[in-house]
């Protein structure tokens, strides 16, 4: 996987306006760094998903059912797809995450609470197609909660949800999170913390792409940079240049390349969309989903949808 994520790296960054994609965010301390966003007031996503999925905890499982394979899609600390264990009562449990240490540990620790559950944990990149031929028959339950579909263009969320309704082959489902549109003082508080724990995991990439690819980046020329993208529905999140300065990439097939950033330029590093309900809903429908079941919080910021085969 390395040597294609440095690739992506070498062709992102050479872009006439640079980029990291949010992937790049979750190296191990990168991880950890959202665990510690995830309890801030301001960063109501989490809190929020979990408020809705135990308060409709048995109507959620009673539509979804028994399963024979729960997949947790960008599993992170596997903390909320463990609350499903008791509900829907997966034989095995599949966890996905492109930030293989932290996913490994986060899965090992589970399997010792949950001796009875078949567990795997397996280091692979979402933004690719998947395929999982061994349990094609098996009733799956796809879990993807975060809002992390929000990092996906309109477009490419699109075929996600035909990959995985394919995938599905009849039988099971996705159950999944996602952040909605709400007022811009909220929704740009929640990536502007005054703590700085945001603007420390937009920082930390940089230094995740010097060890992936052995760039010089250096830290103290670069701040965050947040803001509500209206007309495009998404939060942005930037690195920006605090003075004019100068980037060495050593590339795997030539030499190696300088930019030179002046104060001010940009490398744009998250996309996270906001929706409506209604246009979600249409989209999963759209990817060849029979059935959407939704629910969500008194203030309508967050929304669980179980998107059935
Ligand atoms: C917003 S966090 C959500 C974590 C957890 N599922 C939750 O809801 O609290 C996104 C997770 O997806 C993982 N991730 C991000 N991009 C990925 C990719 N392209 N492939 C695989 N995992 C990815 C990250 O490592 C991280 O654990």
């Amino acid at each position: 996987m390395k040597s294609t994520l440095i690739q992506e790296l070498e062709s992102s960054l050479t872009a006439e306006t640079p980029a990291i994609s949010p992937k790049f965010f979750y190296d191990e301390v990168g991880s950890r760094l959202f665990e510690v966003i995830t309890l801030l007031n301001e960063y109501y996503p989490t809190r929020t998903e979990k408020w809705i999925m135990d308060v409709h905890q048995s109507e959620i499982a009673n539509i979804i059912g028994d399963c024979d394979v729960l997949i947790d899609l960008g599993a992170g600390n596997c903390a909320k797809a463990s609350r499903l264990f008791k509900t829907i009562h997966p034989k095995q449990y599949r966890a996905l995450d492109i930030s293989k240490e932290y996913l490994e540990f986060a899965v090992s620790d589970l399997q010792k609470q949950f001796p009875q559950i078949q567990m795997s944990a397996h280091a692979v990149d979402l933004s690719l197609p998947m395929s999982f031929p061994d349990i094609q028959d098996s009733k799956k339950i796809f879990f993807y909660p975060g809002s992390s579909i929000g990092n996906f263009d309109p477009e490419k969320a699109d075929q996600f949800f035909m990959n995985i309704a394919h995938e599905c082959h009849g039988n099971g489902g996705l159950l999944i999170g996602v952040d909605l549109v709400k007022d811009l003082k909220t929704l740009e508080l929640a990536y502007n913390d005054p703590l700085g724990v945001t603007a420390a995991f937009n920082l930390n990439t940089l230094l995740n792409v010097n060890s992936i690819m052995g760039s010089d980046f250096n830290l103290a020329d670069w701040e965050h940079y947040a803001f509500f993208n209206i007309s495009d529905s998404r939060i942005e999140m930037h690195l920006r240049a605090l003075r004019d300065t100068t980037v060495r990439l050593p590339l795997q097939e030539s030499q190696d390349h300088v930019i030179n950033f002046k104060a001010g330029d940009v490398i744009h590093t998250e996309n996270s969309y906001k929706y409506t309900q209604e246009h979600f809903v249409k989209k999963l429908k759209r990817a060849g989903f029979s059935e959407v079941y939704c629910w969500t919080d008194p203030k309508d910021y967050f929304l669980v949808c179980f998107a059935k085969a």
